[in-house]
């Protein structure tokens, strides 16, 4: 079931047509990743399709009706965004910044209620900034502000949350942790969610559903075991790649090798080549023999 898609939608910077004719579905109560090369036009479908961006033609449809055609507000009540590159006022601390996520709720001027208040304690708390909350954003390091903007937008409360590369900046706990919460609030609130990720092996164990982007189209559409093919990765990215199943996840993993066309450097005859699933085959080994006492 789709509640949001767009339908002929080309969208361009002055002249500059980016994205023609995109007919694309976001299926509900699902992940979805949208991949693609640097310029490949992820973020401008994400701002367009969260009405930060008017499109050229054609529409965005949340439940059939053109987002372009509704208020703000009504549409802030269900869609929520991270953009790419996210800048705060001077000064602003961490919750007056997730406080702005509350703003298609109130009616005027000092009017948060109780429900806001919660709201906004929650996703400070399940983004790990509570100890942070009254600092300046621009105190703040790249993580944690990323952090901050995402807080703001789970503030929002709305069923759909864009993310524009929510993981970049952040180390890898915090990329983890981040994914977990986003799989969480899928798994439990049933959120929608579209998350732009250059890693693609996040892509494919966190998201249900990829899109593949290249030069404003999508190429790609499905999921991760149709989309992480050694064809598409080349035809998107420009890349070759080995496909391995993924033992924990059973998730197809990339392993990029070389530039589509260019040929491979030979191994070393000194070097192992080894995949995950050979790792995690030799893990369990390891543990047998532990195992068994020998
Ligand atoms: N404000 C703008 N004005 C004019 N052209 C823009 C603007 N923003 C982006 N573009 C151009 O539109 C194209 C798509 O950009 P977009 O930011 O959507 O790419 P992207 O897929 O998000 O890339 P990245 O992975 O680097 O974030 C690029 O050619 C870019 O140069
Ligand atoms: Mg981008």
């Amino acid at each position: 079931m789709f509640r949001l898609e767009t339908s002929k939608l080309d969208i361009a910077y002055e002249e500059r047509l980016i994205v023609e004719d995109l007919n694309i579905q976001i299926p509900q109560g699902k992940i979805t990743a949208l991949v693609g090369a640097n310029g490949s036009g992820k973020s401008t479908i994400l701002k367009t399709m969260a009405r930060i961006m008017s499109p050229k033609a054609g529409s965005v449809l949340l439940d059939g009706k053109s987002i372009h055609k509704q208020s703000t507000r009504e549409v802030a009540k269900q869609l929520a965004i991270l953009p790419q590159n996210p800048t705060a006022p001077e000064g602003l601390t961490v919750t007056e910044l997730v406080s702005y996520g509350r703003f298609p709720y109130q009616k005027g001027f000092g009017s948060m209620r109780a429900e806001d208040k919660r709201m906004i304690e929650w996703a400070i708390e399940v983004t790990g900034m509570t100890e942070f909350h009254d600092r300046p954003i621009d105190q703040l390091s790249g993580g944690q502000r990323q952090r901050a903007w995402i807080a703001m937008a789970l503030a929002q409360e709305t069923d759909i949350l864009f993310l524009d590369e929510p993981t970049t900046f952040l180390d890898m706990a915090h990329q983890l942790e981040v994914l977990q919460l986003l799989e969480h609030l899928n798994a439990t609130a049933n959120r929608t969610i579209v998350m732009v990720v250059h890693d693609l092996n996040h892509a494919s164990r966190y998201a249900q559903h990829m899109i593949g982007i290249k030069q404003g189209k999508a190429i790609a559409e499905g999921s991760p075991v149709e989309v992480m093919t050694s064809d598409v990765l080349r035809e998107v990215f420009n890349i070759e790649a080995d496909i391995v199943m993924d033992p924990r996840s059973n998730v197809p993993l990339c392993l990029p090798y070389a530039l589509a066309g260019e040929r491979p450097k030979p191994v070393a005859p000194e070097t192992k080549v080894v995949n995950s699933a050979m790792v995690h085959a030799a893990g369990r080994a390891e543990h047998r023999v532990q195992a068994t006492g020998s």
